[in-house]
């Protein structure tokens, strides 16, 4: 089908105007993840099976494999570090997995320029069933801070759905009463309309889908599709979070993780790869590092791309940038190849070149004649940044 790109700038400049007025009444004002943090999670390769050693590797792992240099940060142990609480009710990391203790492995971690991230619960025990942190709140932040925890995780098994915000709202003040800058992830899978008291709980991001499974159903259609009506509400300081990254685990093709990744990009999605990061691919590093389409995720205006197109299997998306440009992203969500047609005819931005750099085959396009057709392969996606477009 053919693309008016002057209906993409229209509906791009409507859209910023309505976002900015929203998103100025909620800033957040803690000053972190001013952009979507980047980083590295345990869980999605690893599960249960944590260890210094793993991570200790992994952040390794983020410098020498150059992720750490591309914008990855956050180092972030999740579910089952944890085993017990001592007498004093103290949280006691798992002894045969971390002997050295939390806080050399976060010293460590540090001693690599990146920052360390836990992972706790809102209810009596975690989703793996360890002690959770509900009645705790206060002494387990102060624990996390003495240790030198950058960033945390905050699940909610075992807890109580009718006092859910109250409980996220506990943690939160407990994080800011210890006085470390220590990001603040919800995780209650986007019950109760987190997107709106998020912000107010303290909180810097809030999953607002179920677990990702490293399948093209589960990332595609069920979480990153899913994400329209909630653009209103990310912005810099407060992000929705579709879910960690499973780019690189081996169940999808390198055509869906560069879908994968260019749809969590223009949803200005916290980019959290959980993949194994010691053994990887060239394949899943051109994609996880593809620095110019990280710069779509972390453009500092923080606005999250918003449909423009759904009809059959194509879906387009666009989200503005600081700089004036516009990030496109036409996907293709059939099973076969499809031809698409992107028309700038009726452009009307006097004097604004209609340059364009497509960010997967880092080649600059040009509309001939103002147009340009492109073949998109089943599942894959055609992402663009037009310069000067607003
Ligand atoms: C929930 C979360 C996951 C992970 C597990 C750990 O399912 O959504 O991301 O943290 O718990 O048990």
């Amino acid at each position: 089908m053919k693309i008016s790109v002057s209906r993409i700038y229209f509906v791009s400049f409507i859209l910023c105007a309505a976002v900015f007025a929203m998103q100025s009444a909620r800033a957040s004002d803690d000053g972190l993840a001013l952009t979507p943090p980047m980083g590295w999670n345990s869980w999605n390769k690893f599960g249960c099976n944590v260890s210094e050693q793993l991570i200790r590797d992994a952040a390794d792992a983020m410098v020498s494999g150059g992720m750490r240099d591309a914008g990855y940060q956050y180092v972030v142990i999740d579910d089952c570090w944890q085993v017990s609480r001592d007498e004093n009710g103290n949280i006691l990391p798992d002894p045969q997995r971390f002997p050295s203790g939390m806080k050399a492995l976060a010293d460590y971690v540090h001693g690599k320029k990146l920052k360390f991230g836990l992972y706790s619960d809102a209810g009596t025990k975690t989703c793996a069933g360890r002690p959770g942190s509900r009645g705790y709140e206060f002494q387990d932040a102060r624990q996390y801070a003495a240790w030198g925890v950058d960033y945390l995780k905050y699940d909610n098994c075992n807890a109580m759905d009718a006092t859910m915000e109250q409980d996220y709202t506990a943690m939160g003040n407990a994080l800011k009463a210890t006085g470390r800058p220590i990001v603040y992830s919800l995780c209650e899978y986007g019950e109760a309309h987190v997107e709106k008291w998020g912000p107010s709980a303290g909180a810097n991001l809030w999953r607002t889908t179920g677990d990702i499974r490293d399948e093209w159903d589960s990332m595609a259609n069920r979480n990153g599709f899913s994400q329209n009506d909630l653009a209103p509400y990310a912005g810099p300081g407060h992000w929705n979070d579709p879910d960690m990254l499973e780019i690189g685990n081996g169940k999808m093709t390198d055509e869906e993780y560069r879908t994968h990744m260019s749809l969590w990009s223009l949803l200005a999605s916290p980019l959290l790869a959980g993949n194994d990061l010691r053994t990887m691919t060239q394949a899943t590093r051109d994609v996880l590092m593809n620095t110019e389409v990280i710069a779509i995720d972390q453009d500092p205006l923080g606005r999250q791309a918003t449909r423009l197109v759904q009809q059959g299997s194509e879906d387009i998306w666009t989200r503005p940038l600081a700089d004036g440009a516009v990030a496109v992203g036409v996907f293709n969500r059939g099973e076969a190849a499809m031809t698409v047609t992107l028309n700038a005819s009726d452009l009307k931005l006097a004097g604004a070149p209609l340059s364009a750099r497509d960010l997967w085959a880092h080649k600059d396009v040009t509309f001939d004649k103002g147009a340009y057709s492109t073949t998109i392969p089943s599942h894959g996606v055609f992402l663009l940044r037009i310069r000067g477009a607003r």
